[in-house]
């Protein structure tokens, strides 16, 4: 027998991942070297000033952005060998992301934006789970509406509830609670709260709301390219 058992591999790892940006003149490096380690069931909060990076981050995390240097595992794969369109399967089946502009699908409706990931994984949805997900985040009457027919707040529950329909392993939620009024944000929140705790689901949380940092394990600040923090 082993003396010690193997830790399974993080949910999510960037390994000195480096991103820059050129805005035509000058280059600008938002992240540097950074390493970052998300254990499977951990909730870590991430958060710094605007422009330091948290987006940029995430979508790096989520393979919708390639890093420069370094690699992402996401669940002990590496990113930077799964090509499309086969990255788009394989984060549709683990991956929950809530963009920070949202992200949702014009011509679709709420309902059926709702069933995307669903749909990516060859799921057919009974309409139970839409409701009663809807219902939880006070949406489940905007179901037939088009996203251009809702208000910010709205939105962003909609882009929650696609976010978690498939039960993913991993949550990457980008400043989640940002367009939402309190009472609505707290449900967010107790929901996240819930949904990781059932179903050690791993979760990073960009957010500026210091209640949304407290449902997390670790807080860590995003600066100069780096995470700091505990
Ligand atoms: N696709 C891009 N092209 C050029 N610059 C970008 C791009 N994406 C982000 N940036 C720049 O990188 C920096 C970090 O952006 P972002 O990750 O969105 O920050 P945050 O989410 O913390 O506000 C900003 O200066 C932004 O202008
Ligand atoms: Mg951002």
């Amino acid at each position: 027998m082993n003396e010690t058992s193997p830790s399974p591999p993080p949910a999510l790892a960037l390994e000195g991942v480096t991103r820059r940006f050129s805005d035509g003149e000058r280059v600008v490096t938002v992240l540097e070297g950074l390493d970052f380690q998300v254990e499977g069931g951990e909730r870590v909060a991430v958060m710094g000033a605007s422009g330091s990076g948290k987006s940029t981050l995430l979508n790096l995390a989520a393979g919708m952005d390639r890093p420069d240097d370094g690699r992402v595992r996401l669940l002990d794969e590496p990113l930077d060998a799964i090509a499309e369109p086969e990255l788009t399967r394989f984060r549709a089946r683990h991956v929950g992301l809530v963009f920070q502009d949202f992200n949702l699908i014009d011509s679709l409706n709420v309902r059926e934006n709702i069933a995307l990931p669903l749909w990516l994984n060859g799921l057919d949805s009974t309409g139970g789970e839409i409701k009663e997900l809807s219902e939880t985040l006070g949406i489940a009457d905007l179901l037939e509406r088009l996203p251009d027919q809702l208000s910010g707040g709205e939105k962003q529950r909609v882009a929650i509830a696609r976010a978690l329909i498939h039960r993913p392993e991993v949550l990457l939620a980008d400043e989640p609670t940002g367009s939402l009024d309190e009472a609505s944000a707290e449900r967010v929140l107790a929901l996240f709260d819930r949904v990781t705790a059932d179903s050690g689901c791993a979760l990073v949380l960009v957010t500026h709301n210091p209640q949304a940092a407290a449902i997390c394990d670790r807080q860590l600040q995003l600066r100069g390219g780096r995470l700091h923090g505990s």
